[in-house]
């Protein structure tokens, strides 16, 4: 599916990265420049999302096959009543991950990411896929240290580096790499550059 109106940006990579923290930082910066704005995230905090949850603290009891069909369901439920409206009024919106978080996660997971992609065509296409690089052990470390969260099932050292992998290895015409392992502010002016590069923003 084609966007016709709006610009779809979404924040993906491993956890810790630092999504987050610069989807707030874009987010600020182009209200603040009149930009009408729509900031969201998945796993939603719609009926799937719960679901999806709820399975933090006991993966295991899923399969990966129904793990997958949660996170269709959730992202179908979002697209429907958040994204593809916003898309069609014009507005700008920016995603704190979206399915390219499918393809690494459930792909690291053992299911084949080529088939997760294409049971994603329902939805918009990102205009920009900010892909979020950084050493696990960093992320990690962010999450305990800085955030003070423990890590949950997803968050688990030897599967994020299978996602890393995942990550890394996708070609996908939308995606702009950056190099998370650096301040805030370096990382904020280069999802800048990347965004001002787009039509009807710079
Ligand atoms: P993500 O959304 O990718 O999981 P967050 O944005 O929540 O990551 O960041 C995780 C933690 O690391 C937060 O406490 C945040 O303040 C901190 N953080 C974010 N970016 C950086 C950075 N570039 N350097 C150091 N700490 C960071
Ligand atoms: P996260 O962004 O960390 O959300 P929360 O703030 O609720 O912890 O995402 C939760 C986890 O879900 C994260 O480890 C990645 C995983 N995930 C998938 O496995 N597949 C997906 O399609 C998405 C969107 C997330």
């Amino acid at each position: 599916m084609a966007n016709t109106k709006g610009l779809l940006i979404v924040f993906e990579g491993t956890d810790g990265t630092g999504k987050s923290t610069q989807l707030k930082l874009l987010a600020q910066l182009l209200e603040e420049k009149g930009v009408d704005v729509i900031s969201s995230f998945e796993p939603t905090n719609g009926a799937y999302g719960k679901k999806i949850r709820a399975l933090y603290s006991n993966r295991e009891n899923t399969s990966r096959e129904d793990e997958l069909e949660l996170f269709l369901a959730d992202r179908k439920e979002h697209v429907e009543t958040l994204i593809a409206p916003a898309l069609a009024s014009g507005k700008v919106v920016l995603l704190d991950r979206y399915y390219l978080s499918t393809i690494a996660y459930q792909g690291a997971a053992g299911l084949d990411p080529a088939l997760i992609l294409q049971k994603n065509d329902f939805a918009p296409v990102p205009d920009l896929a900010l892909l979020f690089h950084a050493p696990i052990q960093t992320g990690v470390t962010r999450i305990t240290e800085n955030r003070g969260d423990k890590l949950n099932d997803f968050e688990k050292e030897e599967y994020l580096r299978k996602v890393k992998v995942q990550f890394e290895e996708m070609d996908l015409p939308c995606i702009k790499r950056i190099d998370a392992n650096r301040s805030i502010e370096e990382i904020h002016q280069d999802v800048l550059r990347l965004v001002k590069n787009l039509p009807g923003i710079g």
